[in-house]
């Protein structure tokens, strides 16, 4: 098995296809599949697919394929979506209202356990079930709800000093809706989500006639 830290940042997007893919088939009550059918679905070949699950063990079994189940289970413990990861979003303005109501985030392992934002006006608001507080409550409720993972959602202008204050309260991951990059010490993770970069990219693609998958899927 490789170690974690030099697995390929491609390989790691797709296991969060596979175990996607792997969830709809189960969905649809299917048993097995193999790294064709998988590999398949996703427009990968199944080379590919054996290539990087490869990386972290033996999983299939010859002339079966894949237990879709053992899979899930395998890919979930792999990506730490086996347990339950407590998130919080600040900033309840447009991209955080349209998160809150997201209940895929929790079938996935993430719960929204507390939403915070710097406006007065908003503060007591119950939106889709979350209750907005204020920064003030944002030091304390890191800890107490065990909140790792935290979603910004404020003003380009906002988010370092968010970042920060999340940081400081104990939060290890950041995903970062505003565009700025946001800086941080070795100790946390970050991943910037920019819709306006993807609407680039595709642009491009499209400019030039380009067509097939924009998807990072490739090594
Ligand atoms: P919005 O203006 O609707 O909401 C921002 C919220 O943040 C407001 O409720 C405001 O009170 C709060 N806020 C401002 N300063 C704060 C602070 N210091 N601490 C705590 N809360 C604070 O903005 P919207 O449309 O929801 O956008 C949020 C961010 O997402 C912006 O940076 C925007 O540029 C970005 N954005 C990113 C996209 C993407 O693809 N990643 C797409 C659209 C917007």
């Amino acid at each position: 098995m490789t170690p974690r830290a030099r697995i390929p940042r491609p390989t790691v997007k797709r296991l969060s296809l596979y175990l996607r893919e792997l969830e709809a088939l189960s969905d649809r009550g299917l048993q097995t599949v193999s790294s064709k059918q998988l590999g398949g679905a996703l427009g990968l070949t199944d080379a590919q697919v054996r290539k990087d699950l490869a990386f972290f063990g033996q999983f299939g079994h010859p002339g079966i394929g894949y237990s879709v189940e053992e899979l899930i289970t395998e890919l979930r413990k792999i990506l730490g979506t086996d347990r339950q990861w407590n998130a919080c979003i600040v900033g309840a303005g447009n991209i955080g209202r349209a998160l809150m109501p997201y209940t895929r985030f929790r079938r996935k392992g993430f719960e929204i356990v507390a939403v915070f934002d710097s406006d007065a006006t908003v503060h007591g608001q119950v939106i889709a079930g979350h209750k907005v507080r204020p920064m003030t409550d944002l030091k304390h409720l890191v800890p107490e709800r065990n909140i790792l993972i935290g979603i910004v959602a404020v003003p380009a202008a906002a988010a370092q000093g968010v970042a920060d204050q999340l940081i400081d309260a104990g939060v290890r991951g950041i995903l970062n809706f505003a565009p700025v990059r946001l800086e941080v010490h070795d100790q946390v993770s970050v991943l910037s989500v920019d819709f306006s970069q993807s609407l680039e990219q595709l642009a491009f693609q499209v400019s030039l006639g380009l067509t097939g998958s924009l998807d990072e899927r490739d090594v």
